[in-house]
């Protein structure tokens, strides 16, 4: 296998058929470091398609990395409501103020000098440098791992060490934000996860899953077994119509966004069961486990937690909320 082939080979198809998208320029980096970070901390867990409003809302509101730094946590967790993972974007803005305050508003070019900052790890801090300074970063996501794995026929398991190993030795010396680009958009749109178009595919001479009718069957993915968790959620409704609300405390799990109260099932409850009607379930899927509530209804004038306030469902939508709690929210509409 040439690899100097196999890049210019990827580059060639990008530069028809790659997919234009508001946080990268064809052929260069792109102008604005603030506006890749941003997308690439979106783009984590999320689709591109999802991305792209959020992302042309948030460049609205936020043009400017001090637009950001100046902003309120709550203003910024409103415009992330519905991406989920939010200490996410408690970290954006976190990391806007150190940058604003520390780096003279600039966002720093160098791999090691953005690994030190809050929400940059080892895949942010590499797609920065290549997206936004052309660097010839390797960046692994789902995406490449699909790619690297079918390229290499790889029908174990595989880990991301592993496919980072393997897609280095291809990335090329120069080119790296389009290079970086060509990749994720051949696994994006080419070499799909079902149905890939292999004809159209500037690898397909070299990839040995093709070779071996494999397509099917690579990559071999481990998942983590979910563990899964449930609780009891509380609609809170007194006479105005209003429900009880109430912002999360801590450090933790969506702290900071606001939630009817409830309780894991191992924890005291908040009321008795008896005292509420049951009002349904809703489920959510976290990183590391899965949680289900169960929703009971109860009339009352007073919050049962000391952070507690009532709010008219209209006006619920001024309060930033988990993507968990606007399942419950869509339930009581
Ligand atoms: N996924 C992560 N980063 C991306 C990018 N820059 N373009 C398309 N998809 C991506």
């Amino acid at each position: 296998m040439t690899d100097i082939n196999l890049s210019d080979s990827l580059l060639h198809w990008f530069a028809q058929n790659g997919r234009e998208l508001p946080w990268r320029v064809k052929g260069k980096a792109h102008f604005d470091p603030y506006a890749v970070w941003i997308s690439e901390i979106m783009l984590q867990q999320t689709t591109v398609k999802t991305v792209l409003d959020y992302f042309g809302r948030w460049m609205k509101r936020f043009p400017t990395l001090s637009d950001l730094a100046q902003a309120d946590l709550q203003e910024v967790l409103l415009m992330w409501q519905g991406l989920g993972y939010y200490t996410r974007a408690k970290k954006i803005h976190e990391c806007a103020r150190i940058l604003v305050d520390k780096y003279n508003g600039q966002i720093p070019s160098d791999r090691n000098e953005l690994l030190k900052l809050p929400g940059i790890g080892a895949y942010t801090a590499s797609s920065i440098c290549c997206f936004a300074f052309n660097k010839p970063e390797t960046v692994v996501d789902g995406n490449v791992i699909r790619v690297i794995a079918r390229l290499y026929g790889l029908r174990h398991a595989v880990s991301k060490e592993e496919i980072y190993d393997l897609a280095s030795q291809l990335t090329p010396t120069e080119n790296g934000a389009d290079y970086a680009s060509a990749i994720m958009d051949l696994g994006a749109t080419v070499c799909t996860p079902d149905n890939p178009t292999c004809i159209v595919c500037p690898w397909s001479s070299h990839c040995m899953a093709r070779k071996k009718n494999l397509t099917d069957q690579i990559p071999v993915i481990q998942k983590p077994i979910k563990k899964e968790r449930f609780g009891t959620l509380w609609l809170i409704k007194n006479m105005a119509g209003a429900y009880c609300i109430r912002k999360r405390p801590g450090k933790g799990l969506l702290s900071g966004l606001y939630e009817f109260p409830w309780t894991y099932s191992d924890e005291p409850s908040l009321y008795s069961k008896e005292e509420g009607i049951g009002f349904g379930s809703v489920t959510h899927v976290f990183t590391h486990f899965k949680l289900r509530l169960d929703i009971r209804i109860i009339k009352s004038e007073t919050s049962p937690v000391s952070e507690g306030v009532f709010v008219l469902p209209s006006d619920l939508k001024e309060y930033p909320f988990s993507t968990l709690m606007k399942k419950v929210i869509a339930k009581i509409k």
